[in-house]
């Protein structure tokens, strides 16, 4: 095959495929011969520029305007008029939201609801996370055993998403279960038989989305993110408008829930596989905050983002006309020696840490990402107190949903001694 400036495309290059195991299991990994010998390649079977440097991304990132976001929701497999038919039955109607608006609309809009996230408000979330985080541990403290994804870090995030969107809790269970299909339908490469399926279940999201949202809006002086938004909406139409509303109210709830319980998961796998971290971490609480960056770097949840070339451009010094899709890999972009010296180590003390691209950069970088570390951080001031000595089960498989973005492990396996519990012990 040939690339789209008609030059030949490396084998390596065509056989890239994300949705092959091994992607999930080390995207770092998986493309270090290209971050080596092609840092920017075309992908036939993606139909995508991959770009895996740190430099070329972050220089792609920082530069919102030759390089739209508009395309960061778009569904990465093509849909087919079936699909599309079912999507419409339901109303669908995603549009731009905040991650995938051109300036200078976006801008305008952030700036409108950027009040929520700042830290003295996000300070006031601190006590009930804690609490939450040690209601869920006791109640498997005595018990030896738990898979935390299914018994904690899937559950603590989307309520506390929730909470601070102001979403009625009823919501919740009528939620969780499109998540998976929403990922998929954006960011995986489902088959046609299961696209069918997947396309009711983000039409049935969608409206049960809608549903929410009009029960908001019939109230709108409700405490939360979606109702400050209802009500800047209400006062700046043309900023915040219905459709944004609209989009905003399905995207925000896998926005804030998902990435933040998937890099939960991915930071105590990591840390418990490197087990002199975990025992730094429980010596030296105080290390916690640069352990979270670490490793938000080493195992982030958003592995790879997208943008569109909006002139004929270069990237890294290869051709990128007008038009080109690129897929941005911040898994991979993490692993550059070129930025992180020794970057396949994992160090809790790293001073760079803090650079990783997880949370993208520039104009559009993640606006909840305080939110997501303060909950990884809880968590683990939590574990290094009560359950030090905590260990992952041996030998588990780790096995990850097939997609080019989101990434956590379905379930986590760790196991201790309850008697050595220190708070039971009294020491
Ligand atoms: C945008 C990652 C948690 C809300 C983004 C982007 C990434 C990201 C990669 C796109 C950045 C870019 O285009 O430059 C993550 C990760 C999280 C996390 C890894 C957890 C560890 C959250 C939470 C919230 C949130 C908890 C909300 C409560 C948003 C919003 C945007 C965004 C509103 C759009 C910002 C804009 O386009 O101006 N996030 N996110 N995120 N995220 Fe997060």
């Amino acid at each position: 095959p040939r690339d789209p400036n008609g030059c030949p495309v490396s084998a390596r290059a065509a056989a890239f495929n994300p949705f092959e195991p091994a992607y999930m299991q080390a995207p770092g990994d998986y493309l270090r011969w290209a971050r080596e010998q092609e840092p920017v390649f075309w992908s036939p079977q993606l139909g995508y520029w991959i770009v895996t440097r740190y430099e070329d991304v972050k220089a792609v990132f920082r530069d919102n305007l030759l390089f739209s976001p508009a395309v960061a929701l778009e569904k990465i497999t093509p849909a087919t008029p079936e699909v599309m038919g079912i999507l419409q039955s339901y109303g669908f109607a995603m549009n731009r939201t905040m991650v995938n608006e051109d300036e200078p609309d976006h801008m305008a809009r952030r700036r409108l609801l950027m009040d929520a996230f700042l830290p003295e408000r996000l300070a006031t979330l601190e006590p009930m996370i804690r609490a939450l985080a040690r209601e869920y541990m006791d109640r498997f403290i005595d018990k030896g055993r738990a898979d935390l994804v299914a018994e904690m870090f899937y559950e603590i995030p989307l309520n506390i998403a929730l909470k601070f969107l102001g979403v009625p809790d009823e919501g919740a269970e009528q939620l969780r279960q499109f998540a998976v299909a929403h990922t998929l339908n954006t960011w995986g490469r489902p088959t046609a038989q299961e696209q069918l399926d997947i396309a009711h279940n983000v039409g049935r999201f969608w409206q049960t989305a809608q549903n929410i949202l009009d029960g908001m809006r019939a109230q709108p002086d409700g405490e939360g993110w979606m109702y400050e938004t209802i009500r800047q909406h209400l006062k700046h139409p043309d900023v915040v408008p219905e459709s944004y509303l609209r989009s905003m109210m399905m995207a925000i709830l896998a926005a804030a829930h998902e990435t933040t319980s998937n890099a939960t998961a991915n930071a105590f796998h990591t840390l418990l596989t490197h087990r002199q971290s975990w025992d730094d971490i429980c010596a030296n609480p105080a290390l916690i905050p640069n352990a979270v960056e670490e490793c938000l770097r080493v195992a982030g949840s958003i592995i790879a983002w997208r943008r569109q070339a909006t002139a004929d451009t270069q990237v890294g010094g290869v051709a990128i006309p007008k038009g080109a899709r690129l897929l941005l890999v911040q898994a991979s972009a993490n692993f550059d020696p070129r930025h992180f010296e020794n970057p396949d180590d994992i160090d809790v003390y790293r001073e760079s840490a803090v650079e990783h691209l997880t949370f993208g950069y520039g104009a559009h970088q993640c606006m909840g990402k305080n939110i997501g570390r303060m909950q990884m951080r809880i968590f683990l001031e939590e574990f290094v107190r009560r359950l030090p000595h905590m260990r992952l089960v041996p030998g588990q498989a780790m096995s990850y949903l097939s997609n080019t973005s989101f990434r956590g492990p379905d379930a986590l396996w760790v196991v201790w001694e309850p008697a050595l519990n220190p708070e039971r012990s009294g020491s």
